[in-house]
C-alpha cells in the first residue's frame, strides 16, 4: 500500500491528532531525509499533546524539553551526533520516564535510543507533499 501524500496542512494535521492520542510513554522514532519534515511534525505533536513551553530555538540542542498537561515531552534531534557513544551522556533514565518522547535522527543513537513504539517515516515527494507511514 502507498503512504499517504500530504501537504504542509495536512501533515501539522496528522501530527496534533497524534500528538492528542499517542498514549503517555510513547517514544517516537522519526526518520527521514533532510528536510522531510521531522523537526515540522515533532512541533505538531507537541501542539497537539498541549505544550505550553516555546518550541525549539534555532540553536541546535540535543535535547529539548517540553511540559505540558500531561507531563514532560522531550524532543531529541541526534543528526549532529558523530559516535553514538556521545549520547551517553544523556539522562536516559529521565528521558525514558516522560510523557513523551520524540526523537528524530534515533540511528545516530544507535543502541542508546530507547526502542520505539512507534515509527514515522517521512519522505519527499515534491517541494509541497511529503508521503508519511506511522508504524
Ligand atoms: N507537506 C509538507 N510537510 C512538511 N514540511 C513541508 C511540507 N511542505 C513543505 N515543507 C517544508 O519542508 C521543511 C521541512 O523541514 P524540517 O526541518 O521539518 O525537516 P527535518 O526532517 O526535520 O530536517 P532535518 O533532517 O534537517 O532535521 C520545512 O521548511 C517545511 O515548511
Ligand atoms: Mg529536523
Amino acid at each position: 500500500m502507498t503512504p499517504p501524500v500530504l501537504d504542509l496542512t495536512a501533515l501539522q494535521a496528522a501530527g496534533a491528532a497524534l500528538g492528542a492520542s499517542l498514549p503517555s510513554g510513547s517514544v517516537v522514532w522519526l526518520e527521514g531525509e533532510l528536510g522531510s519534515g521531522k523537526t515540522t511534525l515533532v512541533r505538531a505533536i507537541l501542539e497537539g499533546r498541549g505544550v505550553t513551553t516555546p518550541g525549539a530555538s534555532p540553536t541546535y540542542a540535543l535535547v529539548h524539553h517540553h511540559e505540558g498537561p500531561r507531563g514532560a515531552a522531550y524532543h531529541l534531534d541526534c543528526y549532529r551526533l558523530r559516535h553514538p557513544d556521545e549520547a551517553a551522556d544523556l539522562d536516559w533514565e529521565t528521558l525514558a520516564t516522560a510523557d513523551l518522547l520524540l526523537i528524530e535522527w534515533p540511528e545516530r543513537a544507535g543502541a542508546w535510543a530507547p526502542p520505539a513504539t512507534h515509527r514515522i517515516r517521512l519522505g519527499h515527494v515534491d517541494e509541497d507533499t511529503r508521503s508519511m507511514e506511522v508504524a
